[in-house]
């Protein structure tokens, strides 16, 4: 293990890092698993991360189940998730960003999706992990509109993108899977958000179906480019600190 951290050590000297948890389960109905954030805490502060963001979902109760389950968007459920990443960020003396994630079924909802996220956004006074792919997922899946809900969302909040590609089950279902080329209404969503936003660091997540290295390379040229054109539309006054 010595040897391992030593070898990460290499990289994270040499290039800035981001982490992306997937075992915080913040919306989790057992206790806040503090030993886990106090040991992340040494490891952040040991590689100097410069952030860490997680899901805005659960994956435990008593074991984990590596999936991320959808929190009922309900005003308790505000209160207790909030409460959860103020403790985290309290423990980590940091701030945390929370991603937005793709959810199938809406059990126990008394509150719509964005009125959710920007309730534990607020109170939680958190950062977001935009993800425009799951946004564009859940707009299909339960029918709203991809670019209003962006609008809606606090901008000033957001620390950066993810953008994927997704399984189409049927013409009225999609699946958040990661593992396919990004398609064009996603890149489009992307260009509406960069609209708003400004060229906020994005990150391509891509899990399986991994094609040749400089074929994947071409959609993170797409998003440079992208990028590269919002930048030049953005006058020196609009531009953002
Ligand atoms: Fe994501």
């Amino acid at each position: 293990a010595i040897c391992q951290g030593k070898a990460f050590r290499a990289f994270t000297e040499q290039y800035p890092f981001l982490c992306h948890g997937l075992s915080l389960s913040i919306g989790s109905p057992s206790p806040l698993d503090e030993a886990f954030v106090r040991r992340l805490k040494l490891f952040l502060k040991q590689h100097g991360i410069r952030g860490y963001s997680e899901h805005l979902s659960y994956c435990s109760d008593d074991g984990h189940l590596y999936d991320l389950m959808p929190i009922p968007f309900t005003e308790e459920a505000v209160h207790y998730v909030a409460a959860r990443i103020r403790r985290v960020q309290d423990i980590l003396e940091q701030p945390i960003a929370m991603e937005n994630v793709s959810y199938y079924a809406a059990p126990g909802k008394e509150m719509d999706e964005i009125d959710f996220i920007n309730s534990v956004l607020a109170e939680a006074d958190c950062r977001l992990l935009l993800d425009v792919n799951n946004v564009y997922v859940n707009s299909i899946n339960h029918h709203y509109d991809a670019r209003d809900f962006i609008r809606r969302l606090p901008a000033e909040r957001v620390s950066y993108l993810h953008v994927a590609g997704h399984y189409q089950e049927a013409e009225d279902l999609i699946v958040d899977t990661h593992g396919a080329d990004v398609i064009d209404p996603v890149w489009q969503l992307l260009d509406a958000t960069y609209e708003l936003l400004g060229p906020v660091p994005t990150l391509l997540e891509r899990d399986f179906n991994i094609p040749p290295l400089p074929e994947l390379l071409t959609e993170v040229d797409i998003i440079i480019a992208m990028q590269q054109q919002h930048e030049k539309n953005r006058s020196p006054i609009s531009r953002r600190a």
